[in-house]
């Protein structure tokens, strides 16, 4: 991986596209079939997501990103779209979901949908009459090797299901065939260029299906595998000027609308212009070296280092932010493990302190505010496979399945944690000292302290081992933020801190001297100057 950041040109202008609402937007992700349900069927919907807005409002969020609610065979659940305008009727109608939309801006709140532009599923209509043998309207909406013997480059493939002569490229799973947007140097006769007629058709349905959510009253999408469109394509050239094309479609018919990549490379997707992109666990390993790798620095063991994914972050960073977009750093998502596997509470707490005092709009997966573990041993459901684990039921209460369903226990959708001590939303908001009430009052805190707002500046002031500190600061403010996930009390110089006062501690008896600056183990502190 090469951190190529001479490439890295956002149209100067980009803040004036960014909706405003952005600036301090926090996000929580939900995961549809495992949030609530409200008819008993073991399946979450999206009246349960209703019910639940309060919650989610109360704890701090003011914005949702929704994984896909659309009709499906559901074999990637609902990564493999069949119908891309319609609800999945498990979780709801169309009318059921545009209420979510205007329950959510009643409160103030904001709503993505999850748009899949990569590939379909095999049921969707556009694939039943791209295998037809006769020429069509959707003959070269995906693609299609010359014939059966031929391999898609670069791509694995599904053939023998049809009449067709070729061979159809699939994006993911063997269900999920790969729309065609063009290869960005066509070499083979099967090759098209992205603007040619049928990569150009593609992209128009793709705007006419972002304009119906949008007119209905959703907020922007995330996009599914955004750098994967235009294929063989590996400094993205091509990809960049395809989402330049659908952005700026976007920008100029709905303005308020918000775009957040799957792509985890900033410094590409942002001159697509995307507002934001993730930082993930695949691709680069900044991410992965800070949560999920064997030694991770959020860890107590203390082995980890902070400096992989400084130096990956500084490669993007400010250019990303005076151009106006943001990166973010996920808690989780439906893909990783869940954060707390293999942590303790007190662990969690150290990553809110980072997650929730970065730049870059917060992303927190439904249930990591409180703690929720990953369920080993289960069977992969919908395609779910090893990430099964992460997306079992929310833990509300102390009813039954806890307060997830009324169904019976063996209908739920995943099977739910059942260990003695995992927590619930009840449980943790009556323990003043839990982790739901730490990060409600990191929220709150962000919120309160312009510096620490989603655009105000950051910079790295020590990135090699425990501590890390970096500086956050508005025109208003100047907050040094001081993290130590060992379970080693750090004392360190920083005469920068001198004089100034601790605005909030995470840990027993963390302190600010004259010139020096005590973190507390498995602690925080932040210091205003
Ligand atoms: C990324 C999604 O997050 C994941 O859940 C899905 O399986 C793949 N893309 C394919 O759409
Ligand atoms: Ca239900």
């Amino acid at each position: 991986y090469v951190n190529d950041v001479n490439q890295f040109t956002i149209p100067t202008n980009r803040r004036y596209f960014m909706a405003k609402w952005l600036e301090n937007a926090i996000f929580y992700e939900i995961y549809p079939q495992s949030f609530n349900d409200t008819n008993g069927d073991g399946i979450g919907d999206f009246q349960g997501i209703i019910e639940k807005l309060d919650y989610i409002k109360k704890t701090g969020f003011n914005a949702i990103w929704m994984n896909p609610c659309f009709d499906s065979p559901f074999g990637d659940a609902g990564y493999d779209v069949r119908d891309y305008k319609k609800a999945a009727a498990r979780y709801g109608t169309n009318d059921d979901l545009k209420r979510l939309f205007d329950e959510c801006h009643k409160r103030g709140m904001h709503i993505l949908l999850d748009l899949v532009p990569g590939h379909t599923s095999v049921e969707h209509e556009w694939f039943k009459k791209s295998m037809l043998p006769e020429s069509n309207e959707y003959t070269d909406r995906y693609i299609w090797t010359s014939n059966i013997w031929e391999q898609p480059e670069g791509l694995n493939c599904i053939r023998g299901i049809s009449d067709r002569d070729g061979s159809a490229a699939v994006n993911f799973f063997s269900s999920q065939p790969a729309l065609n947007y063009g290869y960005a140097e066509p070499k083979y006769a099967y090759q098209q260029k992205p603007t040619d007629p049928g990569p150009m058709a593609t992209r128009a349905a793709i705007k006419d299906v972002m304009k119906f959510w949008l007119d209905m009253g959703c907020d922007g999408f995330r996009v599914d595998m955004a750098g994967s469109l235009v294929k063989c394509d590996p400094e993205y050239k091509e990809t960049i000027k395809l989402w330049q094309d659908i952005t700026g479609y976007l920008k100029s018919e709905y303005p308020e609308a918000a775009m957040v990549s799957e792509w985890g490379e900033p410094q590409y997707s942002l001159q697509g212009g995307f507002d934001m992109d993730f930082l993930l666990h695949f691709g680069p390993e900044g991410y992965n070296s800070m949560f999920r790798s064997a030694e991770p620095f959020f860890s107590k063991r203390g082995k980890g280092t902070p400096a992989i994914f400084a130096e990956q972050y500084n490669g993007y960073h400010e250019k990303a932010t005076t151009g106006g977009g943001l990166i973010c750093i996920p808690s989780g998502n439906h893909d990783m493990d869940r954060l707390a596997r293999g942590r303790d509470e007190d662990e969690l707490k150290c990553c809110f302190a980072f997650l929730l005092t970065m730049p870059g709009a917060p992303f927190v997966y439904y249930g990591d505010e409180i703690g929720m573990n990953f369920v080993e041993g289960l069977v992969s459901v919908e395609g779910g496979y090893n990430r099964t684990g992460s997306r079992s039921p929310m833990q509300w209460d102390s009813t039954a399945n806890d307060g997830f369903s009324t169904a019976d226990k063996s209908q739920l959708y995943i099977k739910q944690d059942d260990a003695p001590d995992r927590p619930t939303v009840e449980k943790q908001m009556l323990d003043e000292k839990s982790l739901y009430n730490e990060i409600k009052k990191l929220i709150k805190l962000r919120n309160e302290n312009s510096a620490l707002h989603n655009l105000s500046a950051f910079e790295f002031v020590s990135s090699d081992g425990y501590p890390l500190v970096y500086k956050r600061s508005s025109d208003k403010q100047t907050v040094y933020v001081f993290i130590n996930p060992s379970d080693k009390v750090v004392t360190v110089n920083a005469d920068y801190a001198k004089g100034g006062k601790a605005i909030y501690t995470l840990g027993e008896n963390g302190s600010v001297k004259a010139d020096t600056v005590t973190v507390p183990a498995s602690g925080a502190i932040f210091v205003e100057v």
